[in-house]
């Protein structure tokens, strides 16, 4: 484990905050660290960029970093995990809620690579739209109809002609990611989809055992990005 910095926080909304280190982590995107603040539980975050991690209160830890101060130091171990798998050509990434997070480094990562990117983002509500002007091309869907389509990233994904795109990206709550996968498979794409899956994690490093699917790979180590075929048969 290493020390760090936190040099800047952005404050998004009420729950959702950007924390910013003093360095880049040698990494790429899909990655995640395993963060700890000292007297709290250590817990699995995406890297959002190079340097940040951006946060949703839900439980003591989450709620205790999102109210961090800049100058402040938390212990850092990773980054861990299998990342995404680039493109060059047309990219479609598809966010919910906080799962956009390892989508906007994703997505810068893309276009300077040259990729043509597409972002679907949906959220219960608008503010829960966390950082969407940093997406080029984006199609949004919100359950309350504050801004944009009132309805899902999933009904937007049904909207778009899936076969004009090399890769698909896929990262948010799991019933969302259950939903897509259903629909990515109907329309047999499934090969050129990725999908980023979230468990509880102690150890981070494939040893503990705690994040295991039931046909055995560990979400830290084989995971936390799995690819379609991977998943299919899978219970996720
Ligand atoms: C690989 C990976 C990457 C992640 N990336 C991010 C990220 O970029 N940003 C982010 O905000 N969170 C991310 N998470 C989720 C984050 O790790 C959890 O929200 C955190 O561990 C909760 O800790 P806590 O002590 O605040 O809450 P706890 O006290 O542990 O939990 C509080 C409540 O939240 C629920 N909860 C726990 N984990 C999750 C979860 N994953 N999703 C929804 N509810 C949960 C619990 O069931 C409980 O009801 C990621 C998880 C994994 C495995
Ligand atoms: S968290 Fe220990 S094996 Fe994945």
């Amino acid at each position: 484990m290493f020390s760090m910095r936190i040099d800047k926080i952005i404050r998004h909304s009420d729950d959702v905050s950007t924390l910013f280190f003093s360095s880049r982590l040698r990494s790429y995107p899909g990655q995640f660290i395993m963060l700890n603040l000292p007297r709290y539980e250590e817990i699995p975050l995406s890297l959002s960029s190079p340097n940040s991690v951006t946060v949703r209160a839900v439980g003591e830890t989450t709620y205790a970093l999102i109210r961090l101060s800049a100058g402040e130091i938390v212990g850092i171990r990773g980054p861990f995990g299998k990342p995404f798998t680039p493109t060059d050509g047309k990219a479609l990434l598809v966010a919910g809620g906080i799962g956009a997070a390892p989508l906007y480094y994703l997505h810068d990562y893309l276009k300077r690579r040259g990729a043509e990117v597409k972002v679907l983002f949906g959220a219960r509500k608008a503010e829960e739209l966390v950082w969407k002007d940093r997406f080029s091309v984006l199609m949004v869907a919100t359950d309350d109809g504050s801004e944009g389509l009132r309805g899902t990233v999933i009904d937007l994904l049904k909207e778009e002609e899936l076969q004009q795109y090399d890769r698909i990206y896929v990262c948010g709550p799991e019933e969302m990611l259950r939903k897509a996968f259903t629909h990515l498979k109907e329309k047999e794409v499934l090969g050129k989809a990725e999908f980023s899956l979230e468990r509880y994690m102690k150890c981070g490093i494939g040893v503990c055992g705690t994040c295991i699917l039931e046909d055995g790979s560990r979400v830290c180590a084989e995971g936390p990005v799995f690819s379609g075929k991977d998943l299919e048969g899978v219970e996720f």
